[in-house]
C-alpha cells in the first residue's frame, strides 16, 4: 500500500487537471461514488478527509467547486465534523450532500435537529422551486425518485436559502442560495437508486461550476505518457504481469511511453484459469512485442502447496513464493531502476481515510503489487489517479482487446483458494476444466458482462451418484456468480434453473471426478465472494 497521507493536495495545472472538484469526505460509505460520477461528467475530482482539509489546502488545490459528502455524524451532536469556516467566503460553488447539507445549513446559521421520522431508502421528492441543480432535469410540481439515508432534519434554513424540493417529512430535501451558488440535497445523487442523480451532479460541475469537461481517458493517456517519460528518462522499468486488467493496462501504457525500456515479468503460478497464461504471453510478447520474461513456476507453487488446506497458510505460501520468484527473475534484468505497479485511486484514498480503512484482516491479499522494499526499485504508478472503470476505458484507448479489458477480477492466489481442504495438482486440473465449461456457457448465454465474477469451487466432499449403470463416488462442485460494483458487497446472480441444469449436465459429463453440482446463493456480507 502506498503512503499518500503526507502528500499535499496537488496543484498540477495541466489542461487535464485544470478543472478539479474537491470532495470533502465526512465518512459516508458512498463518497467514492461522488468522485466517480463527477469524473464521468468529464471533470477531475479528488476526495480528501475533512480533518485533513483547511482553508489553505483548499486555496492551494484551487478547485472549481467543493462537494461536502454524507457521513455517519449527526449535526445535532455537540462536536460535529465541519467544513473549514473560510470555505464560505472563497466564492466557490458548494454542494452539500446528506450530512454535507446538514453541516452547511448549521455552519451558515440554520437550525438542524434529529428527526423522529428517519428516512432511509427510496423516497419520492416533490420539486417545489426552480434550482440550477435541476435545470433541464426536474421541473417544479414534478415528483421524482431519490435515495435517502439520514435521520437529521433542517428546521430553519440559513439566510439567503430557499427550499427547492420536499418530502412529507423533510421540508428542505433540497435547498439553494443561487447568489452564492450554495446547494444542499438531503438525498444521495451519487447512487444509482437516484435515477437522475448523475445529471444533477453534471449540472453542478458544468452549469454551476462552469467546467467544460477536460477529463477524458484519451487526454489522460497522453498526459501520463509524458509524465512517465519524464520520470523514467533513459532508465529501465520492470512490470509484473498477472493477466488481470490493471497490470495489463500498466504494461500497455508503459510500452507506449518508453518502448523497449520496459521488460515484463510474468510468473505463471500454475493456478490460473485455462488458457489465460498463454493469452498473456501471446498478447504481450507476440502482439505488442514487449520484452517478456515468462517464468513457468507451476511445479514450484504446486509442490509447496501440496496438501495444504488452511486458507491463510495457502495465501502466505503463494505470496512469499511469488516474491522469491519475481525477485530472482527481476535480478536478471540488468540496470533495472523502476518497478511499475497498478496501484489504483481507491488504494490511495484508503491509505488517507480518517477511519484508516478496514481494521480486521479477513483475508491477507496477494497480488503482483506489494513487492518488498528490499528490491530498492523506484515505483512507477501510472494508474494512481484512476478508478477501476476508468482503467478499463484507458485499456480500450490503448487498444487492449475486450477479452482482457472486460475480464472478471481474478485473485492473485488463483485456483488454490477455490479448493477448500487441500491443494493437489489433480484437483487443480479438475477445477480448471470445470471452470472453463462454466465460463464458456456464461459467455454463450451473453451473461458474462452482467456478472462481476463467476467461478467454481471444488469441494473436499465426495458423494454417491450413478452414471450409466455404475455407481460413482466423486467430488461435489459449487458454482458461484455474483453481481457487485466494487467487490465490497455482492449478491448472488439469479441464473435460470434451466441454465444451471445445463451447466451441471455438461460438467458432470465432460469433467471426470465430479458427479454433483450445487449453486451458492450467499450474499456478501455475510459470505465473502471467494470461499477462502
Ligand atoms: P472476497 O472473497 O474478500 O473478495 O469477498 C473480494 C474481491 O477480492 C478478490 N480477492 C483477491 N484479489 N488478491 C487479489 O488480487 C487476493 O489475494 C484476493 N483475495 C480475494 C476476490 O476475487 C474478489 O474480487
Amino acid at each position: 500500500m502506498t503512503s499518500a497521507a503526507n502528500t499535499p493536495l496537488p496543484v498540477s495545472d495541466d489542461v487535464l487537471h485544470s478543472e478539479r472538484i474537491l470532495i470533502i469526505d465526512f465518512g459516508s460509505q458512498v463518497t467514492q461514488l461522488i468522485a466517480r460520477r463527477i469524473r464521468e461528467s468529464g471533470v477531475y475530482s479528488e476526495i480528501h478527509p475533512f480533518n485533513q482539509v483547511s482553508e489553505e489546502t483548499i486555496r492551494a488545490f484551487a478547485p472549481k467547486a467543493v462537494i461536502l459528502s454524507g457521513g455517519p455524524a449527526s449535526a445535532g451532536e455537540i462536536e460535529t465534523p465541519r467544513a473549514p469556516d473560510g470555505l464560505w467566503d472563497m466564492g466557490l460553488p458548494v454542494l452539500g450532500i446528506c450530512y454535507g447539507e446538514m453541516t452547511m445549513a448549521q455552519q451558515l446559521g440554520g437550525k438542524v435537529t434529529g428527526s423522529d421520522h428517519q428516512e432511509f431508502g427510496r423516497t419520492s421528492v416533490e420539486i417545489s422551486g426552480e434550482c440550477a441543480l435541476f435545470d433541464g432535469v426536474w421541473k417544479p410540481g414534478e415528483k421524482h425518485l431519490v435515495w435517502m439515508s439520514h435521520g437529521d432534519r433542517i428546521e430553519t434554513i440559513p439566510e439567503g436559502f430557499r427550499s427547492c424540493a420536499t418530502t412529507p417529512t423533510a421540508p428542505y430535501a433540497a435547498i439553494a442560495d443561487e447568489e452564492r451558488k450554495f446547494y444542499g440535497v438531503q438525498f444521495h445523487p451519487e447512487v444509482v437508486h437516484t435515477p437522475d442523480g448523475a445529471r444533477l451532479l453534471a449540472n453542478f460541475t458544468h452549469r454551476i461550476a462552469g467546467c467544460a469537461g477536460n477529463w477524458t481517458m484519451s487526454a489522460f493517456k497522453d498526459d501520463e505518457i509524458a509524465k512517465v517519460r519524464d520520470q523514467v528518462g533513459a532508465g529501465r522499468v520492470i512490470c509484473g504481469l498477472s493477466g488481470g486488467v490493471d497490470s495489463s493496462v500498466v504494461a500497455a501504457l508503459l510500452h507506449e511511453a518508453i518502448g523497449d525500456q520496459l521488460t515484463c515479468v510474468f510468473v505463471d503460478t500454475g493456478l490460473m484459469r485455462q488458457g489465460e497464461g498463454e493469452e498473456v504471453v501471446t498478447l504481450f510478447r507476440d502482439h505488442y512485442n514487449i520484452p517478456l520474461v515468462h517464468c513457468d513456476a507451476a511445479d514450484l507453487f504446486l509442490g509447496k502447496l501440496d496438501g495444504v488446506a488452511d486458507p491463510e497458510t495457502k495465501r502466505k505460501i503463494i505470496g512469499a513464493t511469488f516474491i522469491d520468484v519475481f525477485e530472482e527473475e527481476a535480478g536478471k534484468i540488468e540496470g533495472a531502476e523502476f518497478l511499475a505497479q497498478g496501484t489504483l485511486y481507491p488504494d490511495v484514498i484508503e491509505s488517507v481515510s480518517f477511519t484508516g480503512g478496514p481494521s480486521v484482516t479477513i483475508k491477507s491479499h496477494h497480488n503482483v503489487g506489494g513487492l518488498p522494499d528490499r528490491m530498492k526499485l523506484k515505483l512507477v504508478e501510472p494508474l494512481r489517479e484512476l478508478f477501476k472503470d476508468e482503467v478499463r476505458v484507458l485499456g480500450r484507448e490503448l487498444g487492449l482487446p475486450e477479452s482482457m479489458v472486460g475480464r472478471h477480477p481474478f485473485p492473485g492466489p488463483g485456483l488454490a483458494i477455490r479448493l477448500p481442504g487441500g491443494v493437489t495438482p489433480e484437483k487443480v486440473d479438475i477445477l480448471r476444466r470445470a471452470d472453463a465449461v462454466y465460463l464458456e456457457e456464461i459467455r454463450a448465454e451473453g451473461l458474462y458482462d452482467e456478472i462481476w465474477q463467476a467461478f467454481c469451487v471444488l469441494l473436499p466432499v465426495q458423494t454417491v451418484g450413478v452414471m450409466g449403470d455404475a455407481r460413482t463416488y466423486e467430488y461435489v462442485l459449487a458454482l458461484r456468480a455474483v453481481t457487485s460494483t466494487d467487490g465490497m458487497t455482492a449478491e448472488s446472480f439469479a441464473f435460470s434453473h434451466e441454465f444451471l441444469t445445463r451447466v451441471s449436465g455438461r460438467i458432470i459429463n465432460e469433467v471426470r471426478g465430479i458427479n454433483r453440482v450445487v449453486y451458492d446463493v450467499t450474499s456478501k456480507p455475510p459470505g465473502t465472494i471467494e470461499w477462502e
